[in-house]
């Protein structure tokens, strides 16, 4: 990578699944890394899964803290870029009793850390937002400046919480400037519990069998965590004030192509029982990523099926349900 990495940098949800492999790519080019989370490694087993190569390691720090009412002055005096990944993730519980930790997480707290930056003058904020900001995609892949009409809870603060933070890049000679990064969809080592391609994969391992919401042939443009990390390294060093960039695998797969393709990769058919529709799952996500090939000099590298493979092969080395 020719791109000039920051010296110092805040990576903000480290214990999750995208920001733990963030973190770890900043720690390989040495960059320091403070990594801030609400949850610890002590008291939730995911955390301690996700943050076992970054712990104890040269160069990184783990802040335990909630980006709602933390002091953040301390945790950004001195770095150059805060990549902000914390937020409360995953479009389908958006619907339930959890609504206001989502505008708690995604929109109050974004805007606090958002500004934050701002008056201490951090040079570059770098901000997941989703491809769940768009609704649903027509026949041609979605550009950034295509219509945004979220269909879910989540995608409307995802939404707010992306045009907050490019607001402040927005001000004349703004001391932050932002990139935002729509992610579409991402797997690989470490996925989220709640995502299709993780259970599928524990399902076809001899796990419980995955529920099929609708008819499975939703598409999504699933990403390699690997490229997601790229192109967020990168955007810390991409000029310009206020950015927004789609990072997307650059294909849209139905759910019954994933399932297809685990069962080549596993040699046994994934177990499925069908569900209903879910409230807020769009038909379709096909990202255009010309902008991110031109600004980042970026494109995606793994696909779907070497990817899986990867996401595979962690999980038969983790899992305790897992078996060769
Ligand atoms: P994750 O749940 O694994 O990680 C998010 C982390 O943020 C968690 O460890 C959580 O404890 C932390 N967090 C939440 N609110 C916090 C707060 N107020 N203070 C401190 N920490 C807080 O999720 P992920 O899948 O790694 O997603 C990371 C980011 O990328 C999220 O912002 C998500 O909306 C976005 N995103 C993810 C995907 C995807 O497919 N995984 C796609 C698009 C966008
Ligand atoms: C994912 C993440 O969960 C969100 O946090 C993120 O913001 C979003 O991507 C994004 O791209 O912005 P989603 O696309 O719903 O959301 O990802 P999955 O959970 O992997 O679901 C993919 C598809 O599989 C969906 O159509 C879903 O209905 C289906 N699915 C998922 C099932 O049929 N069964 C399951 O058990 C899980």
């Amino acid at each position: 990578m020719t791109v000039s990495l920051p010296r110092s940098a805040l990576v903000t949800g480290v214990a999750g699944f995208v920001a733990s492999h963030l973190a770890e790519a900043l720690l390989d080019h040495g960059t320091q890394v403070t990594g801030l989370d609400r949850r610890s490694p002590e008291t939730d087993a995911v955390a301690a899964a996700n943050l076992t190569a970054c712990l104890g390691r040269p160069g990184f720090t783990l802040a335990r803290a909630d980006l709602i009412d933390c002091e953040l002055a301390p945790l950004l005096a001195t770095v150059d870029v805060v990549f902000h990944l914390a937020g409360i993730p995953g479009v389908r519980a958006s619907w339930g009793a959890r609504f206001p930790e989502y505008v708690a997480s995604n929109i109050v707290a974004t805007r606090r850390l958002a500004a934050t930056c701002h008056q201490l003058g951090v040079p570059r904020l770098v901000v997941a937002s989703s491809s769940s900001v768009y609704g649903p995609a027509g026949d041609r892949p979605v550009t950034e400046d295509g219509p945004t009409r979220p269909m879910s809870p989540y995608g409307v603060t995802k939404l707010a919480g992306e045009q907050l933070s490019l607001a402040y890049g927005s001000l004349p000679q703004p001391a932050t400037t932002v990139v935002a990064l729509r992610y579409f969809t991402v797997y690989g080592p470490r996925q989220r519990p709640d995502m299709l391609i993780q259970r599928a994969l524990q399902a076809a391992l001899g796990g419980e069998e995955l529920l099929v919401y609708g008819d499975g042939k939703q598409r999504r443009d699933f990403t390699f965590v690997g490229d997601v990390v790229r192109a967020s390294l990168l955007a810390a060093g991409v000029p310009g004030p206020a950015e927004v960039l789609n990072v997307a695998g650059g294909n849209s797969v139905s759910v019954t192509e994933v399932l297809a393709t685990i069962a080549e990769l596993t040699g046994r058919p994934v177990p499925t029982r069908s569900a209903p529709d879910q409230a807020g799952d769009v038909p379709g996500t096909w990202a255009d990523t010309s902008k991110a090939r031109s600004l980042l000099h970026w494109q995606p590298r793994t696909g779907l099926a070497d990817g899986l493979a990867q996401q595979l092969d962690w999980l038969r080395c983790h899992q305790p349900g897992g078996h060769r």
